[in-house]
């Protein structure tokens, strides 16, 4: 695992509590060669060694500041986000009248100005000889083009703001770095909370448990070359068009 990255990789998984989260953090912990650092928002998990909510600009400052001393990190995956949350009254919306501006700024906060501020604060603690790669979890949905659907306005622009924000950081940091790599994955639809709501209409065989996707994205990453930043990569290594 991980074999395209310098040994021992250094390796941080922020949202580490979350379905996606955990099942990196459970490859990942297996694997020989790599030494793994969790955060989550809360502090639920003894393995979890920083706290850290990303829509607070102060927090992400923080946790910057409590790894700035460590060996700088080959893989940084950000596996948060939200599509519903029942306590902030936030649903994917079938119909614009269903838009409520409150609850489409927070999914806006989550995914995509908080992958924006791990960026502006994480970036610079990656390795910088040797190949590193930063990872946002995306979603096949915050595609325009592949748009066929509708409905989900939040979600979908929230994640193609994300999108352009990883390809935007993608361009900068080629400038100085060109072995860091900056990525958008889509998982595939994965049996968490995230999607429990929205399982009913897939087949069984394209429900992916959290470890198989996990696992997928994984290969993706290391498969993963210099041309490859900036774009969003599916879980069987497909580019996901903008
Ligand atoms: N599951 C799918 O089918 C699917 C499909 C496409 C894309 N994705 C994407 O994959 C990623 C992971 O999804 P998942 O299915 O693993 O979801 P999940 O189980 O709901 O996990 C979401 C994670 O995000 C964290 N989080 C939410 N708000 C946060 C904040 N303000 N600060 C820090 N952490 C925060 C949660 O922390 P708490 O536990 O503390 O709330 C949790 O760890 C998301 O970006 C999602 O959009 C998932």
């Amino acid at each position: 695992m991980l074999e395209s990255f310098s040994s021992p990789a250094h390796v941080l998984i922020i949202g580490a509590s979350g379905g996606l989260g955990a099942g990196f953090c459970e490859l990942l912990e297996a694997a020989p060669n790599v030494h793994l650092v969790r955060v989550a928002r809360r502090q639920n998990d003894p393995k979890v060694a920083h706290i850290c909510d990303i829509c607070d600009e102060s927090s992400v400052a923080d946790l910057a500041d409590a790894l700035k001393n460590q060996p700088p990190f080959q893989l940084i995956i950000n596996a948060t986000g939200v599509l519903h949350d029942r306590a902030l009254e936030i649903a994917p919306e079938k119909s614009l009248n269903q838009i409520n501006a409150a609850s489409m700024a927070r999914v806006l906060q989550v995914n995509s100005i908080g992958p924006a501020l791990i960026c502006k604060y994480l970036l610079p603690l990656m390795a910088t000889s040797g190949k590193a790669v930063m990872a946002h979890l995306s979603a096949r949905v915050g595609s325009i083009s592949d748009n066929q659907l509708g409905g989900w306005y939040s979600y979908r622009a929230a994640k193609a703001a994300q999108n352009m924000i990883v390809k935007t950081a993608a361009l900068e940091v080629a400038r100085r770095h060109p072995n860091k790599l900056v990525l958008g994955l889509h998982p595939g639809t994965v049996d968490t909370g995230l999607s429990a709501p929205f399982q009913s209409a897939v087949a069984q065989q394209k429900l992916f448990t959290p470890l198989q996707s996990a696992g997928y994205l994984l290969n993706v990453i290391d498969q993963a070359q210099a041309s490859d930043s900036g774009h969003v990569l599916a879980f069987d290594g497909q580019i996901i068009p903008a």
